[in-house]
């Protein structure tokens, strides 16, 4: 009785004011219900240090989104509020949306695809522009094909693709064009080559980030974008601490072996009719693959200055290309080679004479990035960046030894098939998708016989429940490798 007193007398001073936020609204407000002056979005994103082109600021009832490499900025307002008529009419701003945004979008590249995945807005995904082909996502194909019938229009997510004239950009602006006509609250997401400037457009260049933390910090973008900011914040800094477990790892492994001992990878694929594209690493961060190699704790075989010859294509940026001649005195000697691209069985078909002579092919060595099918590389991977380095770490062998990590990425093409993104689970399509996590572990920590701290908390059995509503079978072989590293860690620390 007493207790159910005290709770209606604190109720009438709640509802009269200074209402304090602790999440972020789900939803429009009311704002005469809250005092001037509420912090409507106490949880916000703050950018990695290493993010270079994506800043958000907060102001009590709006955001403001910056894209700093396509010098374009977004004002998010709070739906409720008014939206702040200096700021808006200053013309700073490219678009100017309410939040948490439920008017739709438009998605025209497969990176995209994830961060609306992993905040389980997929069903926010109005239509997709771009080469159907090329979605790697079960469940977004299951939206694009869920009719039986050629109208597109009544399946769940339309798909704005020309496949007669799939370059031609008059054809993709009309399609987008109208499709905001008839979407009129949905929003574009363009990428680095899109049209960033279009009406309703707003441009990710999550794929001109310097290193693999700030490519998938753009999650909270589009966190900003559903004031989702907490979700986001707690995703990225568990990810960026499994990817630093791996490359500690790495490093205390590798700490004494001279750099000309460290294992040697060859990044590099051909181009057919052009030449052998390589890895141009003069610094560990001049691209993903760079950084990679070095949080493994290996050496890149990098294409030294002035060898070889480029191409343009009329664009500014330059494309560097080796001879079969060049490739195979840079090349041959690398033990392990990975081929980013589904492209290495015609390759070797053409040229298996040149080919043979190499270190990589002689030792069955050589990985294509079809661990997850055809396309996941360029979806499904940028989520899942510390499974990549430990994919690696493991193939070059400077993972913890007693962490039982099962490849997912790259995958052996001599002695592996091609791997498959899985199928959608329909029943937890607007679930959040739950990327398979690299299971790592300090290797201080098995050699010390600490107990339940380090490793069981807030991992195992949290990432077990994650990964079992996980959309895809690829979630099934992540809860195996959970069990198998908690087996590892078990007979380690009774051993220890
Ligand atoms: C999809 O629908 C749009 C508009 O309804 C149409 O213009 C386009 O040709 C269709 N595409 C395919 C692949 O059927
Ligand atoms: C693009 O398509 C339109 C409509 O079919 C056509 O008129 C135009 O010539 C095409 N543009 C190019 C560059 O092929
Ligand atoms: C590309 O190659 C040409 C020679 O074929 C050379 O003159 C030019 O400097 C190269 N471009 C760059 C960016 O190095």
């Amino acid at each position: 009785m007493k207790l159910s007193f005290a709770v209606v007398a604190l109720l009438p001073h709640l509802a009269a004011s200074s209402t304090v936020l602790e999440t972020n609204p789900n939803g429009c407000i009311d704002p005469s219900e809250y005092d001037d002056g509420t912090d409507f979005f106490p949880q916000k994103f703050v950018p990695d240090e290493t993010t270079d082109y994506l800043s958000v600021s907060y102001h009590n009832t709006y955001k403001i989104v910056t894209n700093l490499y396509s010098d374009k900025s977004y004002l998010l307002y709070q739906c409720g509020t008014e939206p702040p008529t200096d700021e808006v009419s200053s013309g700073k701003y490219h678009v100017v949306l309410p939040v948490p945004h439920v008017g739709g979008l438009a998605i025209t590249e497969t990176a995209q695809i994830p961060p609306l995945e992993i905040l389980a807005r997929r069903s926010e995904i109005l239509a997709y522009i771009g080469d159907p082909k090329l979605v790697s996502s079960p469940c977004l194909q299951y939206l694009m094909n869920d009719d039986d019938d050629a109208d597109n229009s009544s399946a769940s997510v339309e798909t704005i693709y020309y496949p007669d004239d799939p370059y031609n950009q008059t054809l993709i602006d009309v399609g987008t064009f109208e499709f905001l006509e008839r979407n009129p609250n949905a929003i574009v997401l363009e990428g680095l080559f899109g049209n960033v400037d279009g009406d309703r457009h707003v441009s990710d260049t999550q794929t001109q980030e310097r290193t693999a933390v700030a490519t998938f910090d753009w999650l909270g973008m589009y966190a900003a974008l559903f004031n989702l900011e907490g979700m986001a914040n707690d995703i990225i800094a568990e990810t960026k601490s499994r990817y630093e477990c791996a490359a500690r790892n790495a490093a205390s492994l590798t700490s004494d072996v001279a750099e000309d001992e460290k294992p040697r990878i060859l990044w590099a694929e051909y181009f057919d009719g052009i030449g052998w594209s390589i890895a141009d690493c003069p610094t560990w961060d001049a691209a993903y693959y760079c950084e990679y190699a070095h949080q493994c704790g290996a050496s890149i075989v990098s294409r030294p200055e002035g060898m070889g010859f480029n191409e343009s294509y009329g664009g500014e940026e330059v494309y560097w290309y080796l001879t079969d001649d060049e490739f195979l005195q840079l090349g041959k000697d690398a033990e392990t080679w990975i081929y980013p691209s589904p492209t290495f069985s015609d390759v070797y078909d053409q040229k298996s004479e040149i080919l043979d002579q190499f270190v990589s092919v002689e030792k069955g060595q050589v990985y294509d990035t079809q661990g997850e099918g055809p396309f996941g590389w360029h979806e499904q991977r940028l989520a899942e960046y510390d499974v990549v380095a430990l994919d690696l770490c493991s193939i070059v062998g400077t993972v913890n030894p007693t962490n039982v990590h099962n490849r997912r990425w790259f995958r052996n093409y001599f002695t592996e098939p091609i791997g498959s993104p899985g199928t959608c689970d329909v029943d937890s399509i607007d679930m959040p998708y739950v990327p398979a996590k690299g299971m790592c572990t300090p290797i201080a920590m098995t050699t010390t016989t600490t107990t339940g701290g380090g490793v069981g908390s807030g991992g195992t059995s949290a990432e077990a429940e994650g990964v079992a509503q996980g959309t895809s079978a690829a979630g099934n072989l992540a809860m195996m490798s959970v069990q198998a590293v908690a087996v590892a860690w078990i007979a380690s620390a009774l051993l220890a």
